[in-house]
């Protein structure tokens, strides 16, 4: 049995992922944006060991998520899930003044991710629209401007990418991995979406539980279970050490090394 924590667990990929992982008979710590959402997380998760609550919008909110979720740990896994997409409205500066999407997709995986304390494996959820993001590190002051939606996300899903293997570079004992679910019916996917969110959790929860060879892996973007190359950018030491002193710059809390 591992001890798992899914951020992003109130619904779609992530409530899927905690439930099978639940019913795989591990110990898993759940997590949702209010009280609200926390009584639906509990709902769609019954055998959930707790559940952690935390705005990812708010960078107090996420320090405040990385001490509650710590104090359930250590964990084997923790699957950084949640995330928001472009298409929403939500367009506004955050409360710390940064881009909503880049501050919920990017930042918060890299606070939480530094706050705690080191997991055996840490998957990131990515997009395939990844291919079509730009990172660029004299940019980052961007991110206090809110632009284009669909470009922060795909942006975003970069830089998810970028993180998972920064991390995988510098913590060789963590087996870290960035994961594209496929599009999946979701309420970010749509209704339109051609795969079922069962599709979407499979590879989170092969490569945060499996002992298999090809789950043992490091540094990889995984679709399906099975490896694909990133965004050649994403393999640019310079960009993921440039994304982690921005990420450092703008929070305060620096990933240990
Ligand atoms: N669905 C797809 O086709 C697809 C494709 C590629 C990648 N992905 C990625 O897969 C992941 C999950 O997507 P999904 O389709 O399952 O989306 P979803 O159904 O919209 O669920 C997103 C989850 O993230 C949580 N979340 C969003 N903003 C938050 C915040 N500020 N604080 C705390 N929690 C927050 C949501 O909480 P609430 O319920 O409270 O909003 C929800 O639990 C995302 O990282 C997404 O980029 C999805």
């Amino acid at each position: 049995m591992a001890s798992i924590f899914v951020t992003g667990s109130s619904a779609g990929i992530g409530q899927e992922t905690a439930s099978v992982l639940v019913n795989g008979g591990h110990r898993v710590v759940v997590h949702a944006r209010s009280n609200e959402r926390a009584a639906d997380a509990q709902k769609g998760v019954p055998g959930a060991a707790a559940v952690v609550i935390g705005d990812l919008s708010s960078l107090d909110e996420t320090r405040a998520l990385a001490e509650a979720a710590q104090a359930l740990g250590p964990f084997d896994a923790v699957v950084h899930n949640a995330g928001i997409g472009g298409r929403n409205g939500r367009r506004a500066l955050t409360g710390d003044g940064l881009d909503p999407i880049f501050q919920v997709n990017v930042l918060a995986p890299y606070v939480l991710t530094a706050l705690m304390s080191r997991p055996r494996r840490l998957v990131y959820l990515t997009s395939g629209l990844h291919y079509q993001g730009v990172f660029d590190p004299h940019e980052l002051e961007r991110q206090r401007r809110p632009g284009d939606g669909m470009k922060a996300y795909r942006d975003s899903k970069l830089c998810d990418v970028l993180l998972a293997f920064a991390v995988a570079r510098l913590w060789p004992s963590t087996l870290s991995n960035a994961v594209d679910p496929g599009w999946i019916r979701t309420r970010m996917g749509g209704r339109g979406a051609p795969g079922p969110v069962s599709r979407g959790a499979e590879t989170p929860v092969w490569l945060a539980t499996s002992d298999e060879p090809s789950a043992l892996v490091s540094g990889r973007l995984l679709k399906d279970r099975q490896q694909l190359s990133a965004n050649p950018a994403a393999y640019d030491q310079g960009l993921q050490d440039a994304l982690l002193r921005g990420c450092a710059a703008l929070s305060g809390a620096r990933l240990p090394t």
